[in-house]
């Protein structure tokens, strides 16, 4: 009878635990806070990795997470729904942060935060965790989607709390049995489909060179093909659909484009970087998918679209990236720029060729149906359509309110006895 008993509250007590979704990549980080969170909250710990392209051991990783002792492994294969959802509205938007980061990890943050939402309510969990550090943006992005789509859920973020070094997780694991991932890389990396960052190590001296051994994806220019490549990209409404004529869905045209572009050594990203949280940082990337596509659709829209649209846009795509990058994807600013940019690209529909060559890569060639250019307009040849005579009186009044400026300035000596004024001058 009291063994019966004992054994039912000792069931009842393991249900009542309390449970935990932790975002799971694998890494020292996250693998030493199963076990933390365990110890700490005595939680029961439901790890799960999102599939976003990265490529990845996925069997390696849930075996890791068991016989670190979590109680369940989640896997999902999110390609699709980041691609969809989250890529292709950041080439809309040529989405880059400070004109240089192509916002790949960015981008992944809110959809991981999504993940561990809809994880956290299926199991009945009150809090997710992750094991982003508090001196990067990560924590930002997704801490602010956790909490904008479910303020019951507590976010954890043991590296914010525990204050360990690098070896001190060591021993920690060590003490804990925690299986490691055999990993001699000096560099802290982040991966998905959009690109690579590569962090520390020898890159936290903004003077050094990035060692070749940072670089995963792209070749070295010395190393890649002596005769230059091309691919053309053709997008419809903004969105890429084929490579060289040929439709493709959305992952193999990334996937296509970054092998390409990383074997003509194309994609290396060196930038002073802007964190949210103040600090300034050297983080050095690897995108060829990201770069190339964005410098093909943008040259789309420099065809297509007005000099008044172009202008527009590019403001949008700033608040827009700003936005991305500073973590507030939820914020229905973001939704109402995405409308902006939505009623711009139905027009953005042609194709693009891009002409690469070790580390270099510039677009040499784009046509559209949708084109504003005009060779009849733009031509030095005979045939000319532009009635030259009619630029006469536009600079006349083009220049109307500079004229009247400059002679002010010029205590109204301009214009009278310029000639003269400008030989006594000189
Ligand atoms: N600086 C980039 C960003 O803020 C990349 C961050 C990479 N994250 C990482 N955990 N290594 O988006």
């Amino acid at each position: 009878m009291a063994k019966i008993y004992k054994n039912v509250s000792l069931r009842l007590k393991k249900s009542l635990k309390e449970k935990i979704v932790l975002a799971y990549s694998g890494g020292l980080d996250t693998s030493v806070i199963i076990s933390w969170l365990q110890e700490k909250y005595d939680a029961e710990v439901i790890t799960l990795t999102l599939d976003l392209g990265q490529k990845e051991d996925f069997k390696e990783i849930a075996a890791r997470s068991k016989a670190t002792g979590a109680a369940k492994h989640y896997e999902i294969d999110v390609k699709e729904e980041f691609i969809k959802d989250y890529i292709l509205p950041s080439i809309r938007a040529n989405g880059m942060y400070e004109g240089k980061y192509p916002l790949a990890t960015a981008l992944g943050r809110p959809l991981i935060a999504t993940k561990l939402v809809e994880v956290a309510e299926k199991e009945g969990a009150t809090a997710v965790s992750h094991g982003c550090t508090g001196k990067g943006n990560d924590q930002v992005r997704i801490d602010v989607t956790v909490r904008a789509l479910n303020p019951s859920l507590r976010v954890i973020a043991p590296v914010r709390e525990w204050n360990m070094s690098r070896d001190q997780e060591l021993v920690y694991a060590k003490k804990h049995n925690i299986m490691l991932k055999p990993s001699n890389s000096i560099f802290s990396i982040d991966q998905n489909l959009w690109g690579r960052a590569i962090e520390s190590g020898p890159l936290e001296d903004p003077n050094t060179e990035p060692p070749a051994s940072a670089f995963e994806w792209v070749t070295q220019p010395k190393d890649a093909p002596d005769t230059p490549g091309y691919i053309e990209i053709g997008f419809v409404d903004g969105v890429p659909r084929s490579l060289n004529g040929v439709q493709k869905d959305g992952l193999a045209l990334i996937r296509q484009v970054n092998a390409f572009a990383g074997k003509h050594g194309v994609g290396i990203i060196d930038h002073i970087e802007d964190r949210l949280v103040g600090i300034k940082s050297r983080e050095v990337y690897e995108a060829p998918a990201a770069v190339s596509i964005i410098e093909a659709h943008r040259d789309l829209e420099q065809l297509v679209l007005t000099r008044h649209e172009l202008a527009f846009k590019a403001g949008v795509e700033r608040e827009w990236s700003w936005l991305v990058y500073s973590g507030l994807w939820m914020d229905p600013l973001r939704s109402a720029l995405d409308s902006f940019v939505d009623a711009t690209q139905g027009r953005v529909t042609g194709s693009v060729r891009l002409k690469l060559y070790k580390g270099g890569m510039r677009v040499v060639g784009r046509t559209s149906p949708n084109s504003l250019y005009k060779v009849r307009q733009a031509t030095y040849q005979k045939g000319s359509t532009f009635d030259q005579s009619s630029a006469v009186g536009f600079i006349e009044l083009w220049g109307l309110q500079s004229r009247i400026a400059a002679k002010m300035a010029s205590g109204g000596k301009r214009g009278r006895n310029a000639k003269h004024t400008a030989r006594k001058s000189s």
